[in-house]
């Protein structure tokens, strides 16, 4: 996000805009915590991760009471319009401001990759090589104890972080939220791989999988090849990680900088075309942008959020292209986890 933040600002104050950060993510609008930015405030950020403005959750922002503390810190400080940084949370803030009046754009910015409008979000590259680095450190001892390591990944609902790194590290199983994991079809590849002689077998699950018999699914599943070793049935015993926060931080990848400082700079061009309640996403390599509440309603779409009345003030046409954008994200989903599981052992 960091190069986010740069662009942003450098891009605006290029143009004669003056820029403020609010810090701790909409917390310094709601309780007046805003540091005037200058170019060198933001030089030499890009490699570091986090973000120099402190970017976070606020829960008061959610609230009108918090809102409106907000709008009079935009009023105090002469603010024009708002980019905002973040995921589905931030968007549905952005939006709410710009309904009382103050003109934002938002970027999409998380780990999870669960803009489903967008095919790309800030972060998503960086979590999905942190998680590949830790899967290739985990095969080293399982190559040497014949072993099965369970690794959950971050993601909150979206798979995409185990899906992807999962691939890359060779996993001989990956389960995600958006496709059906059949534990069956997982035990009979583990004992092909055994009967070749495969020494290291590596899992990938994510977080959002549903809970089973109690426990998260990583969990879970570990117990069950545990239990399934000590029957004899299968020869790899298992262990099981989690890294979380982990998969959270460090240097953003070229991959990141690269996309935060496009959609930064873009984000600043919409504001300076007048541009208000949209979001910029990026399609098929390109960047482009769409209405906020658009963009919001095709992600509770995806993630079966509806609830009646949400797609009301949309014409079918409108909904036939959520739809479409959802249908293309299943199939992808769908395609990588079969080429995945046909490609082990
Ligand atoms: O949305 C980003 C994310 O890191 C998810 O992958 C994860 O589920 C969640 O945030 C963790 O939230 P917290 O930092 O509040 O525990």
């Amino acid at each position: 996000m960091n190069s986010a933040v740069r662009a942003v600002t450098r891009r605006a104050l290029d143009a004669g805009i003056e820029v403020y950060a609010s810090m701790g993510g909409y917390y310094g609008l709601v309780h007046d915590v805003m540091k005037k930015l200058t170019a060198v405030d933001v030089a030499n950020i890009e490699p570091l991760g986090g973000t120099v403005i402190w970017t976070d959750r606020c829960d008061e922002f959610r609230y009108e009471e918090g809102m409106q503390k907000a709008i009079a810190t935009c009023a105090k400080y002469k603010i024009d319009a708002v980019i905002a940084i973040g995921g589905d949370g931030t968007f549905r803030g952005a939006t709410d401001l710009s309904i009382r009046g103050i003109p934002t754009v938002g970027v999409p910015g998380t780990i999870d990759n669960d803009i489903t409008a967008s095919d790309y979000t800030i972060g998503f590259d960086t979590a999905m090589n942190r998680a590949t680095e830790a899967f290739d450190s985990l095969r080293d001892t399982c190559q040497s104890h014949n072993r099965i390591n369970v690794l959950e990944c971050m993601g909150r609902g979206c798979g995409d972080i185990a899906l992807r790194s999962g691939i890359a590290a060779g996993a001989i199983g990956i389960a995600i939220p958006e496709v059906p994991f059949d534990e069956d079809a997982l035990i009979e590849r583990i004992k092909k791989a055994e009967a070749a002689g495969k020494r290291s077998i590596l899992i990938s699950v994510s977080e959002g999988v549903a809970e089973k018999d109690g426990k998260p699914f990583g969990e879970y599943l570990t117990a069950k090849l545990n239990a399934l070793c000590k029957a004899g049935e299968i020869k790899h015993d298992a262990r099981f990680c989690r890294l979380a926060h982990v998969f959270r931080g460090g240097n953003p990848t070229l991959r990141d900088r690269d996309t935060a400082t496009r959609m930064g700079a873009f984000a600043v061009d919409m504001v300076i075309r007048g541009e208000s309640d949209r979001v910029v996403l990026e399609r098929e390599g390109k960047l482009v942008s769409m209405e906020i509440r658009y963009a919001l309603a095709v992600d509770k779409m995806y993630k079966g959020k509806l609830k009646d009345g949400d797609l009301d003030r949309f014409s079918e046409k409108e909904i036939a292209g959520m739809k479409a954008i959802c249908e293309e994200r299943r199939t992808e989903a769908a395609e990588l986890s079969a080429l995945a599981d046909s490609l082990c052992i």
